[in-house]
């Protein structure tokens, strides 16, 4: 079944990792020095990496995503028997130029085109971010790049969906925020926002509050459930 088309929206928030950025595709350019670990390897820096974040939140002891990243990795190497200084400095570099998902410059363009405004909302450094965007040619097609650090805390802190709201000027209810990060559009929705999961890795529905507005398995459904 077609999702609900959603109306009344003006701007669309994206996540960063995971949602316009391939998280793996870091792992994927050392694969060769890594070996049949890798896939593993990144599962576990991912997971580290994300836990990480809302154990310092809960523990109040903010650090940044690029040191938060570090740590992960850090962790999941030592988990992985891996000792090379080379690979993990290279991993880290990795991390700013991600590679996009397929769909997302076509989607944003898309949306651009129609006027409705386009934002990322990220745990991410600005530093990070602005990397990742320039280096996946996405520079100049948002509106606004949100980091937590403007807060000083972690996402699913109502305070970092709050930045969205603020700074782009609009009520919650006309904003959409997109994330394939389950835990990320539950927070989003339980803040107020509106929210579609971007399921890509058709994983089965969180038992958290609160439940997105609409599920897509790509961003390439977005104009349609926007009715573009
Ligand atoms: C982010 C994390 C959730 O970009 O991936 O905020």
């Amino acid at each position: 079944m077609a999702a609900p088309r959603m109306t009344g929206i003006r701007a669309c928030v994206f996540d960063a990792y995971g949602t316009l950025f391939d998280v793996h595709s870091a792992v994927v350019q050392s694969r060769a020095v890594i070996g049949p670990k890798a896939e593993a390897l990144s599962a576990s820096w991912r997971a580290k990496q994300l836990q990480y974040t809302w154990l310092r939140s809960l523990m109040r002891r903010h650090a940044d995503f690029w040191q938060v990243t570090g740590d992960a990795l850090d962790f999941a190497l030592a988990e992985h028997g891996i000792a090379d200084p080379d690979l993990r400095t290279r991993l880290m570099e990795s991390y700013l130029s991600l590679a996009p998902y397929p769909e997302v410059p076509a989607c944003i363009a898309h949306l651009r085109q129609v006027g409705l405004a386009t934002a990322i909302l990220s745990n991410g450094t600005p530093f990070m971010l602005e990397a990742a965007v320039t280096s996946a040619g996405l520079g100049g097609q948002f509106d606004a790049i949100l980091s937590v650090e403007a807060v000083g805390i972690y996402k699913p802190d109502p305070r970092v969906y709050q930045l969205a709201v603020d700074r782009l000027g609009l009520a919650a209810t006309t904003v959409l925020f997109l994330s394939a990060n389950g835990w990320d559009a539950h927070g989003a929705r339980a803040f107020g926002l509106r929210v579609a999961w971007c399921n890509r890795f058709q994983q089965p529905d969180e038992v958290i509050p609160v439940a997105p507005d609409a599920t897509i398995a790509t961003l390439a459904e977005l104009p349609g459930l926007l009715g573009l």
